[in-house]
């Protein structure tokens, strides 16, 4: 019993530590990154539409507005590994690769905030880059202000090659500093937990004071066991991991692999919805040339959107696993939660899962009562609910059912209200509705007749 309590208040407790001070990040950032779908593609001459290149950035900007995921939040257009010429400049300074990208980063971050976006840049604290480019080691200064000179907006920082354990720590601390002394807001997402775990726990009210966002674990794949591994090892470790996430500052489980080729439909549906509950940066890695309507609705779901960015920030949580059932939840801001059933089970058809409201929200969120709206797989409203009512899924295996619970805040209510009872046919106390779980508003608007507000 004690450890639970325990678990809970750390769960539910803020962020132990301040932020990174630079007014950035205080909701997950949303944008797109290449690495996951065209990998370390160099080869221009043989694949000119899928290379890493400025015309790839440039397609992807222009369709980020022409194609509305600039509208619902997604913002940052970013580039990974191998940008880099192999050289540095005599001078020290870095280079683009001069044929993929002939006109130069400055010209690209140029192109990228006409259209009302920001660019993503990346480099390595060791010596070279995972891919094998030349990396930052004994350059911080000088590539913080070549970054910030080109009008980059975002530097994802890498640890391959590293020399030791203190420098790959001193490097990360060191960039931050480096990239705050140019005077340009410079969002700063590092991978600092993932190559230190091997050496020490990582301290992570620490890493919050220097990074943005922080990668914990190995690359995501395009495919369920990548996705299904990130979930497990994520809430493995959720106990340390939940407490560290917060306005300026979050856990980054990696990029979404949505519209590609691994993932069924409803696994795709689990990793927005999962990755909505976590406080997950939101960095697509797909082809938005290419794209399925089904899975740009998905990516672009406005209420799915919503929790992840709601403004309360805090991360969700692993409540329960129940034979191959997960239920996750997340505190919401307004007293809402939101709640992921996830069926585990490979095989067979749909599965029922029901369970109390009243484990939800850590017994409260539907104290007196909620309304309970399924967001995904398709958004339903399923009606008015009761701190005690038993609460029905169906999830489609390797699937998520993803919902949102809006409590009733007693406050509003007049004092000498002292419970809540579904009302059908004006009957006070009926409670048929809550048997069956088929309330309807018609049920709200008897209850708040009941309730007599304010
Ligand atoms: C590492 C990172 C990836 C990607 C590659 C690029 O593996 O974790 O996200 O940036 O390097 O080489």
């Amino acid at each position: 019993m004690f450890a639970f309590v325990t678990l809970v208040l750390v769960l539910l407790g803020g962020p132990g530590a301040s932020a990174l001070d630079n007014g950035l990040a205080l909701t997950p950032t949303m944008g797109w990154l290449p690495w996951e779908r065209f990998t370390c593609n160099v080869d221009c001459l043989e694949d000119p539409e899928n290379c890493i290149s400025e015309q790839l950035f440039m397609q992807m900007a222009e369709l980020m507005v022409s194609e509305g995921w600039k509208d619902v939040g997604y913002e940052y257009v970013c580039i990974d590994d191998c940008w880099l010429a192999s050289k540095r400049n005599k001078d020290g300074t870095l280079k683009a690769d001069p044929k993929r990208f002939p006109s130069g980063i400055g010209h690209l971050a140029n192109f990228v905030h006409s259209r009302g976006l920001k660019l993503g840049i990346y480099q390595d604290v060791g010596t070279l880059t995972c891919a094998g480019y030349p990396g930052s080691f004994g350059y911080y200064d000088i590539d913080a202000q070549t970054f910030a000179d080109w009008g980059v907006d975002l530097l994802k920082f890498d640890g391959c090659y590293y020399k030791d354990i203190e420098s790959l720590v001193e490097g990360y601390k060191y960039m931050s500093i480096a990239l705050n002394r140019t005077g340009r807001s410079i969002l700063y997402s590092c991978e600092w937990p993932l190559y230190s775990r091997p050496f020490q726990e990582p301290n992570y009210t620490e890493i919050r004071q220097y990074c943005n966002h922080w990668r914990n674990y190995g690359d995501i794949l395009d495919s369920w066991s990548s996705v299904k591994s990130i979930l497990a090892w994520t809430a493995s470790k959720q106990e340390s991991l939940v407490p560290a996430a917060g306005p300026g500052g979050w856990n980054d489980p990696d990029m979404l692999v949505i519209g590609n080729f691994g993932l069924s439909w409803d696994q795709q549906v689990t990793q927005m919805a999962l990755w909505a509950i976590m406080a997950a940066p939101l960095f697509m890695s797909n082809d938005l040339r290419h794209i399925s309507p089904r899975s740009k609705g998905l990516l672009q779901n406005k209420d799915v959107i919503a929790i992840n960015q709601d403004p309360l920030g805090k991360q969700g949580y692993r409540l329960r696993k129940d034979k191959n059932f997960e239920v996750w939840e997340r505190p919401l801001s307004n007293l809402a939660w939101a709640v992921a059933v996830l069926n585990q089970k490979e095989i067979g058809g749909p599965q029922k899962y029901a369970f109390s409201t009243s484990a939800l929200g850590q017994g409260l969120g539907c104290v007196p009562a909620c309304f309970i709206t399924q967001i995904l797989p398709v958004k339903e409203e399923l009606g008015l609910y009761t701190w005690i009512s038993l609460l029905k899924v169906l999830v489609n295996p390797t699937g998520t059912v993803l919902l949102k619970l809006q409590a009733y805040q007693p406050d509003e209510y007049s004092s000498h209200t002292t419970g809540v009872g579904f009302v059908s046919n004006n009957d006070t106390n009926d409670y048929s509705d809550y048997d069956d779980n088929n309330a309807t508003s018609d049920d709200i608007i008897s209850i708040i007749t009941v309730l007599e507000p304010l």
